[in-house]
Formats: C-alpha cells, structure tokens, sequence
C-alpha cells in the first residue's frame, strides 16, 4: 500500500519533524522541536545508521555532475546559486540558492545536510551517513544531457552493495528517496494526441514503480516517493509569459502521472512506500 505525504510537512524549511526508524515495525512521525534536528550530527564522521540513499534529479542532487566552465549545464556551480542561506553560501552543485530536498530529508533524519555524492565517494570529504546519486536532468528515460537515468543510477548502487560497499544491514537502517519529478516530460510538448502523452505518462509511472521494486528487491525497506508537482508552473514552462502563467498541459500531465503512480504503488502493494506529495 502506498500512503501519501503531504509535501509541505517534508519541505517547509524549518521542519520541525523527526522521523524515527526502529527496526522494521515501521514508521513514525513525531513533531518535535527544529533545535533536535542536529543533535546526533557529526558532519564528516561515518555513520550509517538512520542512513539515506538517494536517486532522482535536480530537487535532489547536490553536485553529482562535475564542475566545469560555466554553460548550461554547469550553471549549478556558479553564483547566484548557493547565494542564500546557511552554511551553504557558495554554489556546491546544487539547483538551488540553498538547500535541496535530499538536504531537507538529511535534515529530518538529524543530519546537516544530505549524505554525500556518489561523485565523492572516493574522495572522503562528505557527511557519510548514506549517498546520493541523484544527477541534475535525470529522468527514467534518456535526456539529451545524458545524465544517468534512475536505472543507472540503481546499477551504481547495485554495484556498492555487490562490492560490500554499502552492506545490507545498513538499508534495514535506511531510508531511501526517488526524486524523478518530470524531466521526462519535456518531450511531451512535441506530442499531439492524448493518447500518446498518456501512453508515455503510462511508461514513465512503469518505470518509476519498477525502479522502486528493484530498489526493494535489493534489500531498501523504506521508500519515499515524489509524486508530480504542477509541472506547468515550473520555470522552464513559465519563463515565456516571464513567470505570470502556468503554461500548458503541464498540471493536467501531473495529476495523470499521479493517480497512475499510486495506482502502479498500490498494486505492487509495497510496505512502507511513501508517496511524497509534491502537487
Ligand atoms: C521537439 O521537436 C523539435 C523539432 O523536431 C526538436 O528540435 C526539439 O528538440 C523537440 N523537443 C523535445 C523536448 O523533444
Ligand atoms: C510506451 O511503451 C510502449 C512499450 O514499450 C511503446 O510501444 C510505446 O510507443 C510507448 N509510448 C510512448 C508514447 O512513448
Ligand atoms: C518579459 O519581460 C521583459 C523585460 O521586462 C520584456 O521585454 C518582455 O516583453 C516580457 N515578455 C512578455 C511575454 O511579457
Ligand atoms: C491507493 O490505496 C489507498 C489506500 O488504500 C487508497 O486510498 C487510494 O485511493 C488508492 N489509490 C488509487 C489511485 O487507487
């Protein structure tokens, strides 16, 4: 069964929830004081209890591809991103003036932050409490920036826990966050029949309920999920009426998407899958 979360109870920046994993009995929720959050935090230690794993794209990457001279696709390295607030005051690869949602849910789990980048794995110098393979542009299916897709990105951390990189007792402690939330739609403005879009919404819920079932199947106990956000208030679909409108069939897309991926959830009857509600 899939149970939906409302999305401003994980993202509102002063999250003032603690969200507790003991051993496989499930799931728990407390309200608590936002001064609790980084009690047990200890940035650049290793810890893995209470661990996060991460895919998905830019809601959630923080600095997977790598630095480079700025274009449109390095822009995430360069000012005004990371201008704003906290400790993060200078761009760190993120789609973001500050924190991004792997942060949010890093913070929840009384970290300071997200865990650190598979890019970084080699290099020891990030809070290892879990990784994040989430890439910038990613979606389920090939873009033209190639970022990895949410399949690849399952086959790098396939090959962690085959190598005893990441062992399995350490998922039992987890939780792990699939953030593809619509790169794959880009493509659907060139599409002129509804059945077509919905044929390929089809293949994309297919793909985001598989990639959580593999998931599952190598050993992660708790998922959450990101449903669709109204995608035609996006920056990339409001910028041509200078942000005043929501353009497109974006939000329609959205609610199929969403309705199709719960339903894809509930018939794989998955315990402890989370759908993130991002709507
Ligand atoms: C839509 O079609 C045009 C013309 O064929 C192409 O240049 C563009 O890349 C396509 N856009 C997407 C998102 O596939
Ligand atoms: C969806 O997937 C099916 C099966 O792979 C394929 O035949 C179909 O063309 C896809 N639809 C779209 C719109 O891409
Ligand atoms: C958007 O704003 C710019 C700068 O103010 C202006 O030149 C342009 O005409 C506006 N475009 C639309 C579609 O309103
Ligand atoms: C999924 O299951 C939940 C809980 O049983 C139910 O409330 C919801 O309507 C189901 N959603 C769909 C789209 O079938």
């Amino acid at each position: 069964m899939a149970v939906r979360l409302p999305a401003d109870i994980l993202l509102s920046s002063m999250i003032c929830l603690l969200v507790l994993l003991n051993g496989d009995d499930g799931y728990h929720v407390f309200h608590l004081p936002s001064h609790v959050e980084s009690a047990r935090t200890s940035p650049g230690s290793f810890h893995w209890y209470n661990g996060l794993f991460v895919f998905g794209h830019s809601f959630a990457d923080t600095g997977n591809f790598p630095k480079a001279d700025l274009s449109e696709v390095t822009r995430q390295w360069y000012k005004p991103y990371g201008c704003s607030h906290g400790f993060l005051q200078d761009p760190t690869g993120r789609f973001s003036n500050g924190f991004v949602q792997s942060d949010f849910i890093g913070k929840i789990l009384g970290r300071t932050k997200a865990p650190e980048t598979y890019r970084d794995t080699k290099e020891n110098n990030g809070d290892k409490f879990g990784l994040n393979f989430a890439v910038g542009g990613a979606g389920v299916f090939e873009v033209p920036r190639k970022a990895p897709t949410l399949a690849k990105q399952i086959d790098s951390f396939k090959k962690m826990l085959d190598n005893g990189d990441i062992g399995k007792w350490q998922l039992k402690e987890s939780v792990t966050l699939v953030a593809i939330s619509g790169k794959d739609y880009a493509r659907v403005a060139n599409m002129t029949s509804e059945s077509e879009i919905l044929s390929f919404i089809g293949n994309v819920t297919d793909q985001i309920a598989g990639g959580v079932e593999r998931l599952q199947k190598l050993g992660v106990t708790k998922v959450l999920v990101n449903t669709l956000h109204p995608l035609a208030c996006t920056p990339w679909q409001a910028r041509p009426s200078n942000y005043t409108k929501c353009m497109g069939r974006g939000n329609m897309a959205a609610l199929f998407h969403n309705d199709d991926l719960e339903k894809k959830q509930n018939a794989t009857s998955s315990n402890n899958v989370y759908l993130l509600d991002l709507n």
